[in-house]
């Protein structure tokens, strides 16, 4: 790893089968800049037992979280992809980091609010969620941490929770911003409203040939015009205006064509990085986890007995 570089991290969480919508909204502007940092990706399994009550599910989310993240693209060499129940670590900091915050504080997380009151469970993790993610952060000296808007709130925390910290102890805890991801916008459905997994109208990122052209010919076209709005849109996302701007000219109005050219597009973005993840194994995943863990521990060792020196726990 280039240690003149800024140090990276974000933790994923398996959000099912990734859409198109998922690819330009979070997985590209992760592409786009992660090379430019010293990258660590962490896939967040205790965070996800906070909610999941299904071994077969959580460890096949596992999978394929990790699966998704290197059939778009992302180097193993060039970020360390480690999961966080690998390393101890993250447990044992988030512990000392709970004994910094209130309990008033941590009702305050919109997180947490919103999870309880969409009816999740209020389990104590889901409570102390927060200050885990803190301890993900803090143990690798992450500057930046890229993430949607919704994750800006588990930054101030982690601010927080590094500010009492070193308050009581001195500065040994480093304190990360964000980086608000720029997005590409919202990349409408198939019925036009949010490409959404709640929503049924996506476009599968690995779907086959024939699920994508079912889906691309499902798209309404109620607008008027020589350029379907939503066919349009989606098309942005692959070509330049100017490609565009010819071809629509030349099919003006017909619906139909301009729809079999998206599907064919669409499949040629996303046939390689779909063979590419059936090639994939769960040994490899395995091997890259390995790989990751090992590296994130060289790092977080040494965070950790900093930490335990500084609190009085290091005999
Ligand atoms: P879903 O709405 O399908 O459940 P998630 O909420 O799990 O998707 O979102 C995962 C990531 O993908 C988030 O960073 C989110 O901003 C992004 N994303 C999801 N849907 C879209 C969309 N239609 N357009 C752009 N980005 C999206
Ligand atoms: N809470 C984040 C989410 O739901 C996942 C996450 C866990 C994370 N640990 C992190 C994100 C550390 C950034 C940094 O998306």
């Amino acid at each position: 790893m280039n240690t003149d570089k800024k140090r990276l991290l974000t933790g994923l969480q398996s959000s099912g089968d990734l859409h198109i919508g998922n690819y330009f909204g979070a997985l590209k502007p992760f592409l786009d800049i992660y090379q430019e940092y010293d990258s660590y990706l962490m896939i967040a399994d205790y965070h996800a037992l906070t909610s999941s009550r299904d071994p077969i599910q959580l460890r096949k989310n596992i999978f394929n979280v990790v699966k998704d993240y290197l059939a778009v693209g992302v180097d193993p060499n060039q970020a360390v992809i480690f999961r966080q129940s690998d390393n101890q670590d993250h447990t044992e900091l988030g512990w000392v980091l709970n004994c910094m915050v209130t309990v008033p504080f941590l009702m305050q997380a919109h997180s947490y609010k919103d999870k309880v009151a969409k009816g999740l469970e209020p389990n104590a993790g889901l409570f102390t969620y927060p200050m885990l993610q803190a301890a993900d952060i803090t143990l690798y000296d992450i500057d930046v941490v890229p993430v949607g808007e919704d994750q800006r709130q588990h930054l101030e925390y982690t601010r927080e929770a590094v500010g009492k910290f070193n308050r009581a102890y001195g500065a040994i805890l480093k304190e990360p911003a964000e980086k608000i991801l720029d997005v590409v916008g919202v990349v409408p459905g198939t019925d036009g409203a949010k490409m959404s997994k709640s929503y049924g109208n996506t476009i599968p990122l690995f779907g086959t040939k024939e699920v994508i052209e079912k889906a691309v010919m499902s798209i309404v076209t109620d607008s008027q015009g020589d350029k379907p709005e939503h066919v349009y849109a989606i098309h942005r996302l692959l070509k330049s205006e100017a490609e565009l701007d010819s071809l629509y000219e030349e099919h003006k109005g017909r619906y139909g064509d301009l729809k079999k050219a998206l599907a064919i597009d669409l499949e040629a973005f996303i046939a390689p990085m779909r063979e590419k993840r059936d090639q994939i194994t769960e040994a490899d995943v395995q091997a890259v986890l390995l790989d990751g863990v090992t590296r994130a521990k060289t790092v977080s060792n040494q965070t950790l007995d900093r930490v335990r020196t500084a609190v009085g726990i290091n005999l």
